[in-house]
């Protein structure tokens, strides 16, 4: 069984997402689905899927004009929330701090995180991809929890850019996240690719150890690309 989860962005309309669910209502698999969608579609009949929100505050209420609680998310029919998303870091100056406590806030309301972590192309060239993905595991994710969480792995560089990570990038990322997971006492964590995710390459992704599915932006939006993507994995 592994993860399918797709991130519409700012992306979609409650009709879209309609049309979606009704067709993965006849998708035949395992696999675990979920749609990570615009606050105003969250409260959509999610079928065989299920919803997350993009984005959490890390206050619980209050004078915040704008964020949305991670209790307002989880009433509206969430049970996911990314965290962390790369473009979040670089639009909203976001630092592992901020997600940690976005986490905390989401699990607090009994929401599974999905904690991305990821570096830019600036640290790949710099030759620190394997420090930035553990210290952003190490500190976007809250110490001692009994609950849930996913994590993300997003190489910034790759988002949209139509560039995947070669396998071995990718084997090296997903081992050093699951021991940094391991040690953190959080063995078991599972740990999605995301970038640049599409039918023609999703079975080889997922073939790699510890990748435990995927998180997909553009190729999530219509059911002809989302749809491959769930089956090419039993
Ligand atoms: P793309 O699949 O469009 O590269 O986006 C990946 C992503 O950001 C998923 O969160």
């Amino acid at each position: 069984m592994k993860i399918i989860a797709g991130n519409w962005k700012m992306n979609g309309t409650r009709e879209k997402l309609k049309d979606m669910i009704t067709a993965l209502q006849n998708v035949d698999t395992e696999n675990k689905m979920i749609l990570c969608v615009p606050y105003t579609m969250l409260s959509i009949e999610s079928g065989k899927a299920s919803l997350g929100a993009q984005d959490v505050s890390t206050h619980d209420h209050g004078a915040y004009t704008g964020e949305v609680s991670a209790q307002m998310i989880a009433e509206a029919g969430a049970k996911y929330v990314i965290v962390g998303h790369s473009e979040r870091r670089q639009y909203h100056n976001e630092t592992n701090d901020i997600v940690r406590q976005k986490a905390e806030a989401a699990l607090s309301a009994g929401l599974t995180p999905i904690v991305c972590v990821g570096e830019t192309m600036d640290e790949k060239q710099a030759g620190k991809t394997m420090e930035i993905i553990e210290s952003g595991v190490r500190e976007s994710i809250p110490n001692d929890i009994d609950k849930a969480v996913i994590v993300a792995y997003e190489p910034r560089w790759a988002i949209g850019a139509g560039l995947t990570p070669t396998t071995e990038e990718i084997a090296e990322a997903h081992k050093l996240i699951a021991d940094t997971l391991t040690s953190m006492g959080l063995a078991g964590t599972p740990v999605l690719y995301g970038a640049s995710v599409k039918g023609s390459n999703a079975s080889e992704i997922m073939s790699i150890p510890n990748v435990d599915g995927v998180l997909v932006g553009g190729a999530s939006l219509k059911p002809d690309d989302f749809i491959p993507i769930i089956t090419s994995v039993k």
